[in-house]
């Protein structure tokens, strides 16, 4: 059983990333916090809960922080809408968030849970990296880190960045160079799972509450993605969970990674170092899509 702590800025890929979690019965969701990202966090709480409160996903829901670390703040309208997660109408909610700062729930289950507990930040790192610096021993005790960010060629804000690292560079910095074991779900490996007009549409007539949110979130999604010149939208955010259900289906290359901070070009570059043995992070490099689809399939079918 993996026990997990997601850390989403609720789009609608973070939306994908909740499903496969929840549908999963390997997987435990322990808590969910909602950082500012896609939107601001006001917006990406709300996503949150509205996704929880329909899918009966009984997890705790906290806020994250608001800003990012050091940098001015950017949001990913033009790809996710105004609230966030645009297409989805959802009833009223009554799930409400959970009293209590994410950032210290984040520290205190890592901490009461030695080497037990997974992170998985979807979004910019800022709760993750004010976990480590509020308490370090978080780097050490936490068993994995397994985040969506980063590429090893172009980016996809800016010709050096990816979205989650380019919105608070600073905070995946501190998460980088804390030690804490890394895996890196980056656009190298999310690009390669690609949902078609095809499969979306096998979907549609599947009888479950979360394929329909699924359908409708997507419409929306493909069509932002293809005003912006992207032939398909990727599922970058659920790669994370498909990782903690199945390795294998990846390949990886361990490697020292960084943060570039200075260049005016490069700012959020995450930059590649030599290989290594231990320590690191390990850069997820190939994967085998259909095995994706094949969990999704399965997460819907275990939800309402
Ligand atoms: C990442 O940026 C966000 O817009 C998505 O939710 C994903 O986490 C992809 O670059
Ligand atoms: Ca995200």
């Amino acid at each position: 059983m993996e026990r997990i702590i997601m850390d989403v800025d609720t789009g609608h890929d973070d939306a994908v990333a909740l499903v496969l979690a929840a549908g999963s019965p390997q997987i435990q969701i322990e808590g969910i916090v909602a950082v500012a990202g896609n939107q601001v966090r006001e917006r990406t709480l709300e996503n949150t809960l509205n996704v929880c409160d329909y899918l009966d996903i009984e997890a705790p829901v906290f806020a994250g922080l608001d800003r990012p670390i050091v940098r001015r703040q950017i949001t990913a309208g033009n790809i996710h809408g105004k609230t966030g997660l645009d297409g989805p109408v959802f009833p009223p909610r009554t799930k409400q968030v959970h009293p209590g700062n994410g950032v210290r729930f984040i520290i205190d289950t890592v901490l009461a849970n030695p080497h037990e507990i997974t992170l998985v930040p979807t979004g910019p790192l800022t709760d993750i990296a004010m976990a480590i610096r509020m308490e370090p021993a978080v780097a050490d005790l936490v068993k994995e880190i397994v985040f969506m960010g980063g590429s090893t060629g172009e980016g996809n804000v800016t010709y050096s960045a990816e979205f989650n690292i380019f919105a608070d560079p600073e905070a995946a910095q501190i998460v980088c160079t804390s030690g804490a074991p890394l895996v890196m779900m980056g656009l190298d490996v999310t690009l390669q799972v690609m949902l078609t007009d095809e499969r979306l549409d096998t979907y549609r007539e599947f009888p479950k509450k979360a394929a329909s949110m699924f359908c409708a979130s997507m419409d929306n999604y493909m069509a932002s993605c293809r005003r912006h010149g992207h032939d398909y939208p990727a599922m970058h955010d659920p790669c994370c969970i498909a990782y903690l259900l199945d390795r294998d289906m990846f390949s990886f290359e361990r490697r020292e990674l960084q943060i570039e901070l200075q260049g005016a070009l490069t700012y959020g570059r995450t930059v590649v170092g030599p290989h290594l043995d231990e320590g690191g992070a390990l850069i997820a490099k190939k994967t085998k899509p259909e095995q994706f689809w094949n969990m999704l399939d399965t997460a819907f079918r275990n939800l309402p």
